[in-house]
């Protein structure tokens, strides 16, 4: 799909990679919609786009404020961007939050559930809602954020892994949307220099984990991934296809080896 003159939804998109992704697309011509629950942050990456129309091409934006676990928040979401733009074409789900400390086991019911509602739920729920604007659009793309924890357990935040390998079976499962011209696939991402890494502790600290991930992966920066999303989104050929984004695993469920490049940026 050609970018310039799309409108794209990016979830998350108040700070780290989902501000990065809606940069991007706003530089290609894209309208953005930034949705978040971070009001501060979502209004900050409208400014940011903003400032693009300084430069060529791109700077409109929106933001919306969308809690993706809320099926009502997210109609409301698309039925504001079709009223306002005309039209859904792409969507990026990437809200997604770790754990924090207290890890596993000792990590309270309400914490799991949330990130089983956000990371889970908000992709699946963001899908089956923009289905209907992405029909009416003629097709469209989605891109959804897993992570690299889908390939290999992250035994200190078990349900992290498990609603990122959740993201990429139900993706995988997405793929007769194609025929219906909606293209559904997911991005993989090692260890990304965001707010994310602080929110692994205990909310200034990174976790343990995410230390010895960084010593074993090192840091991709937001904008590897944009780029891996834009080029999902450009290739009408990638239909529920699995992006990794930076060192991977050599074999699932095996230990990461460095330098078994699989996709840099
Ligand atoms: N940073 C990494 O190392 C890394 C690696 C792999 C995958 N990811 C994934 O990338 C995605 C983006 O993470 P990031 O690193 O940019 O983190 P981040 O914390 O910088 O950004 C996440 C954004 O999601 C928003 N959000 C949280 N709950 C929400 C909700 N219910 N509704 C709407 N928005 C909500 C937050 O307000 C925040 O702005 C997540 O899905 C994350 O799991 C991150």
């Amino acid at each position: 799909m050609e970018i310039a003159g799309k409108v794209a939804v990016v979830t998350g998109a108040g700070s780290g990679i989902g501000r990065a992704t809606a940069l991007a697309l706003a530089r290609e011509g894209a309208t953005v919609v930034v949705a978040d629950v971070d009001d501060v942050g979502g209004s900050e990456t409208v400014g940011l786009v903003h400032d693009l129309r300084l430069g060529v091409g791109g700077g409109i934006a929106t933001y919306v404020r969308t809690d993706v676990t809320e099926p009502r928040s997210l109609e409301a979401l698309f039925a504001a961007t079709e009223g306002e733009y005309g039209g859904i074409d792409i969507l990026h789900n990437n809200a997604g939050l770790v754990s924090g400390e207290p890890l596993w086991p000792d990590i309270t019911p309400e914490t799991l559930l949330r990130v089983m509602n956000v990371n889970l739920g908000g992709v699946v729920l963001g899908t089956r809602l923009v289905i209907p604007a992405m029909r009416r659009r003629g097709g469209g793309v989605i891109v959804n954020t897993a992570s690299m924890a889908a390939l290999f357990p992250l035994t200190p935040d078990p349900i992290y892994s498990a609603t990122k390998a959740g993201v990429t079976m139900f993706t995988r499962a997405c793929a007769p949307l194609a025929e219906e011209g909606i293209r559904v696939n997911s991005v993989l991402p090692g260890l990304v220099d965001t707010a994310l890494l602080a929110k692994s502790g205990d909310g200034e600290r990174w976790a343990d984990w995410a230390v010895s991930a960084n010593e074993m992966m090192g840091l991709l920066a937001p904008d590897d991934v944009a780029q891996a999303v834009l080029d999902l989104i450009r290739d009408d050929s990638a239909v529920a296809e699995e992006r990794v984004v930076g060192t991977a695993p050599a074999v699932p469920g095996e230990p990461v080896v460095p330098g078994d490049e699989v996709y840099a940026g």
